[in-house]
């Protein structure tokens, strides 16, 4: 499934994330050993740094990193949006426990196509979502398109493992114990089958940085995280 392209992968991507949605940060806490909060807390720290505006962060989920950039002083309104109202609800209770839903608007909408006008933002960021599009050039493309000259887009996606003794240790992790995990917790073991190989299917970070410079941004850079099995990726909307 993960091979599948188009609108094909769309309605397997929506129908996967509103079946798991419930359980989506309990299985994010278990899998990561809750390191994807640190994660998502240092996306939001680098989108922002220096920026002052509005931020928006695409496929927000259930609104970890929207709620994140809602924290930075410099930010005065965030946008969390997802394809799934599912998704979108529980963002906004979360919003709400954090005494945060004056400054954050969550909403439905497509990362393909954002119903923003150009130069609208501050900062774009996307967590855990860009290998689940389409057309990952399209929904980078919309980032950059939406935010001003100078902004910043952000990227915290899982990356392939290459062939050496990572790929020994983490494989067996990812195509083994994650999708147990997600049987017995989230009852869906296919979903998180789907997800050690759309991993596999995403670009390695060096190569997502050189696609990045591309699609235009400029000064791009990345971090590994997580022992090498995610990446930070950063660039800067040109002022030209
Ligand atoms: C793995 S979750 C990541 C959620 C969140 N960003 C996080 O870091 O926890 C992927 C999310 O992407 C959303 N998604 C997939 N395709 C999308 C699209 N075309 N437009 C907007 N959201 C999309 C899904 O609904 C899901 O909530």
């Amino acid at each position: 499934m993960a091979e599948l392209q188009g609108a094909e992968k769309q309605r397997y991507v929506a129908n996967l994330f509103s079946r798991i949605s419930g359980r989506y940060d309990l299985m994010n806490d278990l899998m990561t050993l809750g390191m994807h909060r640190r994660w998502k807390k240092q996306t939001a720290e680098l989108a922002s740094q220096g920026q002052n505006g509005m931020a928006i962060d695409v496929s927000c989920g259930t609104g970890d990193i929207a709620i994140e950039l809602a924290f930075k002083p410099n930010i005065e309104h965030t946008v969390g949006l997802d394809l799934l109202n599912e998704m979108v609800t529980t963002a906004d209770t979360k919003a709400k426990a954090a005494h945060k839903s004056t400054s954050i608007t969550m909403m439905t909408g497509d990362a393909l196509s954002l119903p923003f006008s150009n130069d609208s933002f501050a900062c774009a960021t996307a967590g855990f979502s860009l290998r689940n599009m389409p057309s990952i050039e399209k929904a980078v493309s919309e980032m950059i398109r939406v935010i001003k000259p100078g902004g910043r887009v952000v990227i915290l996606e899982l990356s392939p493992m290459d062939r050496g003794i990572k790929s020994v240790l983490f494989r067996p992790i990812f195509h083994g114990i994650v999708p147990l995990i997600g049987r017995l917790v989230a009852g869906d073991r296919s979903a998180y089958s789907y997800l050690p190989k759309s991993v596999d299917y995403f670009y390695e970070a060096t190569h997502l940085a050189e696609m990045l410079s591309a699609l235009g941004l400029e000064k791009v850079q990345f971090k590994r995280l997580g022992f090498g099995t995610v990446a930070m990726h950063c660039g800067v909307k040109s002022n030209a």
